[in-house]
Parts: structure tokens; sequence; C-alpha cells
């Protein structure tokens, strides 16, 4: 069975090699905006010390926004353990919302996300298209072409 700890100075250098893997480098661009690895904060789903999944964050004043969500063991609750982590340390900071973003081509996390209800609360038309300045981003994506931001939200 895995725990969910803080990502910390052990874990840190592991998740950010993870990260890089999955996100093709160690920053995101979302609205716009770079936001470095270093930067945010974390969690990790750990089992006898391998790493089964994490979540990065970035706490802004009023808001939290998710950066990164990964489960490596799909469908056994991880990935809403992760979230339901960083959830109520965001309303333990007494934010008004937490938000994150995803790509038109990722049905599957506009999904996921809805059911453990966030809501769409903003389309970032062509973003994708301005961010492939800066970032290598695949063109397609299962025969979509990658290109709008939606941001969906979480209010308190
Ligand atoms: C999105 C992602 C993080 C979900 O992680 P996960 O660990 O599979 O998440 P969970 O196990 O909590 O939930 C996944 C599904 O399994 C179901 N589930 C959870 N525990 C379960 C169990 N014990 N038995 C059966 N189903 C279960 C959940 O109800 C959920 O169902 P749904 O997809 O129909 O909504 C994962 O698919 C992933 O890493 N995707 C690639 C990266 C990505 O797209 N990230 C999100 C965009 S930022």
């Amino acid at each position: 069975m895995y725990t969910i700890i803080e990502m910390n100075d052990t874990n840190r250098s592991d998740v950010k090699d993870l990260f890089i893997e999955e996100w093709e480098d160690d920053f995101m661009v979302t609205r716009g905006n770079v936001i470095k690895f270093d930067d945010l904060k974390g969690y990790v789903a750990v089992e006898f010390g391998e790493i089964l999944g994490f979540i990065t964050y970035n706490e802004y004043e009023n808001e939290t926004e998710i950066t990164s969500l990964n489960s490596y063991r799909e469908k056994n609750g991880i990935g809403n353990a992760l979230l339901k982590t960083v959830i109520n340390v965001s309303v333990q900071r007494d934010v008004d919302r937490v938000f994150l973003i995803t790509t038109n081509d990722n049905h599957y996390a506009m999904k996921y996300y809805q059911r453990i209800g966030f809501s769409m609360c903003n389309l970032y038309v062509g973003a994708v298209n301005e961010t492939r300045k800066i970032k290598d981003i695949p063109l397609y994506n299962d025969f979509i072409m990658v290109e709008h931001e939606i941001e969906l939200e979480m209010r308190f």
C-alpha cells in the first residue's frame, strides 16, 4: 500500500527526473506564464521507496494551481489521493479556488477532473500554439491537434 508524502529534499531530484520525462522539460507554461519545477511544491505517492505518482502545484495568494499530476499505477486511487491532499492543503490555506490547465486533446483529464468536482471556467484559444514557441509540444496527440488550453477550477 502506498503512502502520500510531501516532496522534500530527499525525493525532489527523482520527482524532477520524472517530471522532465513526462512533461518534456523542467518547466511548464500555462496561460503564457513560465512555471519552473524548482519553484513548485508537491506530493508523492510512494510504496517501498518506489514513486507511484506525483502531483506538483504552485501557490498564489488566493488560489492554488495544480501544475502536474501523474500516476504510474492507474485506477488504484493514487491520482485521487494526490489531488485530495493538495485540495486539503489549499482549503487550510483558505484560498478561493484550486485550478489547473489542461489541453484540448486530453479528454481523459477533462472527464477525470469533472468527476472529482472541477468545473470548466476558461478556454485559452490557441495558447498551446504560443507555448510551442518556447517549449517542445507535439502537434498532434491521438489524431487531435493540440492547440488550446482549458482551465478547470474547484471553488470554495
Ligand atoms: C489522470 C491520472 C493522473 C489519474 O490517475 P489514477 O491514479 O488512475 O487516478 P485514480 O485511480 O484516482 O482514478 C482513476 C479512475 O480509476 C477509478 N478508480 C480509483 N480507484 C479504483 C479502484 N480501486 N478500482 C477501480 N477503479 C478505481 C476512479 O474512479 C477513476 O475513474 P474514472 O477514470 O472513470 O473517473 C493518470 O491517468 C495519469 O497519470 N494520466 C497521464 C497524465 C495526465 O494526463 N495527467 C492529468 C493532466 S494534468
